[in-house]
């Protein structure tokens, strides 16, 4: 049942402004999301990320501004737009009490579709799930549970699918198991728009990254495009290519809070 797909790009935002009273999150943001493409929107915790995507997903209002998602304003079309969506946030939206492959079953039933226990075990084989589908979805680990919820989102193959934190919370090892699951998607050419706090995930999975700061995109291209923002180091001996993390802490300046202790710095050299 999903909506006819439209020419032109997946998502288009254009001036989105937004306030709740007086604080100010979005002061006139704008983006295109490529179809079939992977986009990060990254920014630091409170940045906006969840407001925007809780726009687009016809959620919340905009103060200004319009956006579209699949060729469809969200403002005034917006049943058209929920058809041609999917949200998967860091809070999961399965039963516990049922096994992955009930859980998958159900959605597929509530959404009428034909042969659910194909559909279900198709997902759970793609998600790599096969083994464990008929335990109980409490027994998952957080990696399984969060594969098993972006499964879940995609039963009626939505054009566009977006991902709000998806790994938040989540221990390295599930957090890869998560990025092989939205390549899996991009692969099938699922537009992906993905928020997250954590550069490496940008680094690793997005076409193209765009940086959230203040309540504007500060910075917007691919991973070697965002690398040019920075002057190339010419004493060095040895060619050493900025990771994201630097390229973001140089475009935003010093005036951001975020402790970034822990992370790690590479050498592509
Ligand atoms: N319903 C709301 N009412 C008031 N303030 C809100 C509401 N939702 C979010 N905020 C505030 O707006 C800012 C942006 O929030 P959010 O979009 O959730 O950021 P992010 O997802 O990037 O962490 C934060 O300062 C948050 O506290
Ligand atoms: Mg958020």
């Amino acid at each position: 049942m999903t909506a006819q797909s439209i020419a032109g790009p997946a998502i288009r935002v254009q001036g989105l402004v937004k306030s709740y009273g007086k604080l100010e999150v979005l002061r006139g943001v704008d983006f295109d999301v490529a179809r079939g493409s992977i986009f990060a929107l990254l920014g630091s915790n409170g940045a906006g990320k969840t407001t925007i995507v809780r726009i687009l997903a016809t959620l919340l209002k905009a103060d200004a501004g319009t956006a579209g998602v699949n060729g469809f304003d969200v403002a005034t079309q917006p049943a058209n737009v929920r058809e041609s969506i999917s949200l998967t946030g860091q809070f999961a939206a399965v039963d516990e009490i049922l096994s992955g492959r009930e859980n998958l079953v159900l959605v597929a039933k509530l959404r009428h579709l034909k042969d659910p226990g194909a559909i279900a075990d198709d997902l759970l084989r793609r998600f790599s799930l096969t083994d464990a589908a008929t335990r109980r979805a409490s027994t998952y680990s957080g990696g399984m549970r969060r594969r098993l919820d972006i499964a879940m989102s995609l039963i009626g193959n939505p054009p566009v699918i977006f991902l709000d934190e998806p790994t938040a919370g989540l221990d390295p090892e599930a957090r890869i198991e998560v990025w092989q699951t939205v390549k899996e998607l991009a692969s099938h050419g699922t537009t992906v728009l993905l928020t997250t706090q954590y550069l490496g995930e940008a680094e690793h999975l997005a076409d193209r990254i765009a940086i959230l700061h203040q309540g504007r995109i500060i910075a917007n291209g691919t991973l070697d495009e965002l690398k040019q923002l920075l002057p190339p180091a010419t004493v060095e001996y040895v060619e050493k290519q900025p990771t994201l993390e630097e390229i973001f802490l140089a475009i935003i300046g010093d005036d951001d809070p975020r402790d970034t202790a822990g992370t790690t710095t590479r050498n592509r050299g």
